[in-house]
């Protein structure tokens, strides 16, 4: 099979949440363990990734906490590394929108497209949803509210620059009926042609004046660059294009594979091959939109933060206790590839006993534990083969050819499916040969050739999965590699799985430690369950006393004057009598003398002071407020109270006895 040199492979870039779950890790683990397959078929490989940092809604929470939003995102990336670390992805550039190169490139590509009149100036009015960054017609809105998150969005007009995306709805019709490959799976090219692309495209605001957060359009810049020309471009920013040295450019493009979830198919399917059609670019060989991962039936939403689940799903916490390869076997496996796949800790947990631990894990230890004790831990050599051999010899020569199939089709899944098809026909290999009756009749040899025969077999199925493991899982198969004396940083391509029989007989093999614990399910989830409740809990409390401070910040800056202020009329008052309002548990009814008035008035006070506390009280009293009937009570005038974080009132009075209907200023 004929292979090209080079192959480019792309995540979306990411939006600094902040907020990364595991959801956040398919997309970029399913590119690295293609990445690293693509290197094992002798590839030149480039894997990109990377983030996405301009926009209003970056700009507004950078403000909220006070700082630039380049402060607020810089820890937010290095988190987004640092899980990319504990997963092992190995990527070879991590592109930053913020990044010096890409502010250039994008600024050339947007004079480059107006000089070619694919973007001209006009006035853009539309409905936006600042959580999404998304502007909707109002035919678009559900119940006048954004229809992705059910938020408020506001109708904004202003001047700015469109690209002419309404010229190419032909041109991507005909790229999708002669590259029937190029958007895959099937049914999201069908989406696409029938949603947008039949209905026809409109021209696509590509710049905004009320957005500052972003790259200034350079030969007019009060306009910012609106997302679609700066996140989209960085695919080719990445490798230099426009730049004095666009040697990576002319090597790796165009990509091989945008994989993306299908969230954001539109953009990679219609909105950027228009870009590269406008620049005489070539177009990407394929986008992939990939399922979602959810969790209790709802995507791990990007601005929905709110999860009332009890699962675990923070990457670190995740890779700490299961580790990485438990983890991205889990994501490459479980979610079917190209639909939506739900995320439990028991299905993990799951996956991790079933899969790895029971039919991988008991094979190496199994196999490996009987070379040592029946041949002193020195691999025997394989004799003359039998039915039952044959049998699974040919199943693991056919691994390599099923894997290949299925990763060219972009379904992990179905390659992981096949590995483990060899490892479980290998442990029933051993039910069917029964190696320690024959390791009974040591005497005869024929027994001992037999043994030696079955042990060299397994040894050879378990080399062979551990290999076609590697891209998927960069830990266990060199750990077991270990096992069967093979440097597995060696092994650097498939050629060795193509032949059976490679290890030579008489190589020492170790005796194998557990590659994957068994957990205590039942024991596991009662735990995690504990953890994120007692931490939910703990959540909830501070959400609660952060947001009581903010409402006196928010008091805070309000700024009155003197004159404001003096419109308020304050004065001591007496409470005379004090009694409950009748199914009203937080409701006091007074009536307090303020000079010679004496005014009826309800208060909600009943929580903190019962009636007797308040008869005799001097109390502060806001005289001019308008009359209002409270649970039919004509309530004239307010007390002043000041409250505790956790509602607890406290009345204001005089420092000194004082008359009643003295002024308060
Ligand atoms: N910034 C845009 C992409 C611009 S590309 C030119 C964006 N960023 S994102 O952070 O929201 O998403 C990054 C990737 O994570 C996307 O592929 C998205 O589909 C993926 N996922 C985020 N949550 C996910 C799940 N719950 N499940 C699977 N993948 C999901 O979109």
């Amino acid at each position: 099979m004929e292979q090209k040199k080079t192959y480019y492979i792309t995540t979306p870039i990411y939006y600094p949440s902040g907020n990364w779950h595991i959801g956040h890790t398919y997309t970029t683990v399913i590119c690295d363990t293609f990445a690293r397959y693509h290197k094992m078929l002798g590839q030149d490989v480039f894997f990109l990734t990377g983030t996405d940092e301009h926009g209003q809604k970056i700009e507004d929470k950078a403000k909220a906490k006070g700082v630039t939003p380049k402060e607020f995102i810089d820890p937010l990336v290095n988190e987004l590394k640092e899980i990319w670390k504990l997963l092992d992805v190995k990527y070879d550039r991590f592109i930053r929108t913020t990044d010096e190169d890409h502010v250039k490139a994008v600024q050339k590509i947007f004079r480059k497209l107006y000089d070619k009149g694919e973007i001209y100036k006009s006035t853009y009015e539309g409905w936006y949803c600042t959580p999404c960054e998304s502007f909707w017609t109002k035919t678009q809105l559900k119940d006048g509210k954004c229809p992705d998150c059910g938020r408020e969005v506001k109708l904004e007009k202003e001047e700015s620059y469109f690209f002419r995306l309404s010229a190419y709805a032909g041109r991507i019709l005909k790229l999708y009926e002669d590259n029937p490959d190029f958007l895959k799976p099937k049914s999201r090219m069908n989406e696409m042609i029938n949603n947008f692309l039949k209905p026809g495209l409109q021209d696509l605001c590509v710049s905004r004046t009320s957005v500052k957060w972003g790259i200034p359009v350079d030969f007019d810049p009060s306009h910012t660059v609106y997302v679609w020309i700066d996140a989209l471009t960085n695919y080719i920013n990445a490798l230099g294009y426009t730049s004095d040295d666009e040697t990576l450019f002319n090597k790796y493009w165009p990509a091989d594979l945008h994989m993306t979830g299908k969230e954001i198919i539109r953009f990679h399917a219609i909105i950027w091959p228009a870009i590269l059609m406008a620049l005489d670019l070539p177009l990407p060989k394929q986008v992939y939109g990939h399922g979602w991962l959810l969790i209790g039936g709802d995507k791990l939403s990007k601005s929905k933060t709110d999860k009332i689940s009890t699962e675990l799903t923070d990457p670190h916490e995740l890779v700490e206790r299961y580790g990485c390869d438990a983890i991205r076997y889990f994501l490459l496996r479980e979610i079917p590839f190209g639909s939506d796949g739900v995320y439990t800790n028991e299905s993990l947990l799951n996956r991790i006993n079933g899969d790895l631990a029971n039919d991988l894990g008991n094979l190496v230890s199994r196999t490996t534990a009987m070379i040592n004790q029946y041949f002193g831990g020195v691999l025997p050599s394989q004799g003359e083969l039998e039915e039952v051999d044959k049998n699974l010899i040919a199943a693991a020569n056919g691994v390599y050819d099923k894997v290949y199939k299925a990763m060219e089709a972009l379904d992990c899944p179905t390659a992981l499916t096949e590995i483990f098809r060899l490892v479980q026909r290998a442990n029933k290999y051993i039910d069917e040969t029964t190696p320690w009756t024959l390791a009974k009749d040591k005497e005869n040899s024929a027994s001992v050739s037999r043994l030696g025969t079955v042990l060299y077999n397994l040894a050879e199925c378990i080399r062979i999965s551990a290999v076609m493991l590697k891209p998927f899982l960069p830990e266990c198969p060199n750990k077991i590699l270990a096992f069967l004396g093979i440097d597995g940083e060696n092994v650097k391509d498939f050629e060795s799985v193509k032949t059976f029989g490679v290890l030579p007989a008489g190589t020492a093999i170790e005796k194998a430690q557990p590659v994957f614990p068994r957990i205590d399910v039942k024991k596991e989830l009662a735990d995690i369950e504990k953890l994120v409740l007692s931490r939910k809990e703990k959540e909830a409390k501070t959400q609660k006393a952060e947001s009581s401070e903010n409402k006196k910040e928010e008091v805070a800056p309000a700024q009155i004057t003197i004159d404001d202020f003096a419109k308020v009329k304050l004065e001591t008052g007496k409470v005379l009598t004090a009694e409950k309002v009748e199914k009203a548990d937080k409701l006091l009814k007074l009536t307090v003398k303020t000079g010679d008035r004496v005014r009826t008035i309800v208060s909600g006070i009943a929580k903190s002071y019962s009636p007797e506390e308040m008869v005799g009280r001097t109390v502060v009293v806001v005289i001019n407020l308008v009359p209002c009937k409270l649970r039919g009570i004509l309530s004239e005038g307010m007390i002043l109270c000041a409250e505790d974080k956790n509602g607890k009132l406290s009345l204001v009075t005089t420092s000194e006895e004082t008359e009643d209907g003295a002024e308060v200023r």
